[in-house]
């Protein structure tokens, strides 16, 4: 029996009121930019093609059961989005995957449903999958098994972008600038200039721009790398170099050299980070660098060889437990408790290289988690879990929704949700996850020190869930109302408990 014709594959295909994960992640990440072209292989209703069209994309699509008489066309950018795991026949699905990348001139998005999910489908087995109570297929990818069939599918080595989707660069050089992008933090703000000049103000733009790369790269650009800005700046200035020590002058010398050695100091740390890593898919040669990063590595550790050696000193350290514990302990960023290092998300580039190495063999795993609130290292085991709390900023002490674990040892990656849980773990002291700019940052501290003074984070294992949680605020006689702790009735609990 041909089961091509009975399963109805094109019934997989949902009506997609935002953009799917790996698309919207694509624009997020900088592989889909303004100008490149996209090109959805198994588009399916054409829900991803319609919205980046209006949003200026120049994106095509087509789907065997949906449109299947418009063209297949190369496209810098091609979308395979839970497309393989509706294919029942391993050998279809093989050459469905080789089709796609046949049309991809830079990239290749490969999504695929992880197998957690597969607990929420239930149907009778079919092949290396199930077919599902509609009658469809469906294949559930473990992480890695998903990156390994890609990688021995096509002869290259895929990128993990988010749990169940992999990009898969034509270029290593694409592939390297993208993880380089990966590691590098995020713009810190400069100070401003104080002083009003004339110079300043009619270059103000170009000026701004040259600032904000001397601050992301800890050096200056290279004409090239910032095209129109530098032909300006020329134009007016003999170097880029005399174009800085202008900014330098009116921002205050003092400032400014704080300011750049910050800068150097962070570049420096995430181009080692990005070298650590960049070692599990075979280390580039130098001269198979790209130029903005071949410039990094000179201006800022003088020889390739140099950075190399230290990135390699910084990976042998995520080898010993007893260093990663080290710099759990030391970390003066997050929450250290008995077997783990809890840092917001937006806190883990300014932390120990080591620790971001340890985090990066981790995403390496799992992708970008974009649900991500908290990161927990843990002190024990090479694990790092990616914690859930969409709740974070707006509730007092939010509840867990899900935690993706990465072990870095066994190389597996588990979800565990407590969307259902009646009773799931909650946070306190939110402000010590956080980094001291937080926005909101003082309303979680005062809260806390609310808390502590009615004694309510004592004994804490019992507070730990939103059950032991609410007994306890019932017990003390308090409530809270929004970030605000507020005294109620009598208290239940015995008088000994009580905060004095
Ligand atoms: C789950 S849908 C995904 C659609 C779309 N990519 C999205 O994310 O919304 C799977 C689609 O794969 C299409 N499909 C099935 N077999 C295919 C094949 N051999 N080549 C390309 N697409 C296929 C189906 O028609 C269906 O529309």
């Amino acid at each position: 029996m041909d089961s091509a014709q009975v399963i109805p594959r094109h019934q997989t295909a949902i009506s997609r009121q935002q953009l799917s994960k790996p698309i919207a992640l694509a624009v997020a990440d900088g592989i889909l930019s303004a100008n490149s072209t996209l090109f959805d292989y198994g588009c399916g209703r054409g829900g991803d093609v319609t919205r980046l069209q209006a949003m200026g994309y120049a994106a095509h699509g087509w789907d065997p059961g949906h449109s299947p008489n418009a063209e297949r066309r190369a496209a810098d950018v091609v979308n395979l989005g839970y497309v393989i795991n509706v294919i029942e026949d391993p050998t279809e699905r093989a050459r469905t995957l080789a089709s796609a990348w046949a049309l991809a001139r830079q990239v290749l998005i490969v999504a695929a449903r992880p197998d957690w999910e597969a607990r929420t489908v239930t149907g009778h087995h079919h092949g290396d999958g199930i077919i599902t109570k509609r009658g469809t297929f469906q294949k559930f990818y473990n992480q890695e098994e998903l990156r390994n069939w890609i990688n021995v599918q096509l002869h290259t080595d895929c990128i993990a972008a988010a749990p169940g989707v992999f990009y898969v660069f034509r270029q290593d050089a694409d592939a390297q600038t993208f993880l380089a992008s990966r590691t590098r933090h995020r713009l810190l703000p400069t100070s401003r200039p104080r002083r009003r000049q004339a110079l300043y103000d009619a270059h103000r733009e170009d000026l701004d721009a040259l600032a904000a790369f001397i601050t992301a790269r800890g050096r200056l650009p290279a004409p090239e790398e910032a095209p129109g800005t530098a032909d300006r700046l020329l134009r007016v200035f003999p170097s880029l170099r005399q174009a800085a020590a202008t900014l330098r002058n009116i921002t205050g010398h003092q400032d400014w050299d704080k300011d750049l050695e910050q800068a150097r100091n962070q570049a420096e740390h995430d181009l080692l980070v990005y070298l650590a890593l960049s070692s599990f898919r075979g280390r580039p040669k130098a001269s198979e660098l790209p130029k903005g990063i071949a410039l990094d590595v000179r201006m800022l550790f003088g020889s390739y060889r140099k950075a190399c050696s230290k990135a390699d000193a910084l990976l042998h350290g995520i080898a010993d437990q007893r260093h990663l514990n080290n710099a759990c302990s030391a970390s003066k960023i997050g929450k250290l408790t008995a077997d783990a290092l809890y840092v917001h998300v937006t806190a883990v580039q300014a932390l120990d290289p080591l620790l971001r190495v340890y985090e990066g063999c981790a995403r390496a795993l799992t992708g970008s988690v974009a649900e991500c609130t908290i990161v927990k290292f843990s002190r024990m085991m090479t694990k790092v879990s990616y914690l859930s709390y969409p709740d974070f900023d707006t509730t007092p002490h939010p509840a867990l929704t899900a935690s993706l674990r990465a072990d870095l040892r066994m190389l597996n990656v588990k979800l565990t949700d407590f969307r259902r849980s009646t009773n799931p773990p909650i946070l306190h002291r939110k402000e010590t996850f956080v980094p001291l700019d937080y926005l909101g940052r003082d309303k979680f501290v005062r809260l806390t020190k609310q808390e502590e003074r009615a004694g309510l984070l004592l004994e804490s294992a019992t507070i730990g869930t939103r059950a032991g949680w609410e007994q306890r605020l019932q017990d003390r006689g308090y409530r809270l109302d929004g970030h605000r702790l507020i005294r109620t009735a009598t208290a239940t609990a015995p008088a000994s408990l009580r905060s004095k």
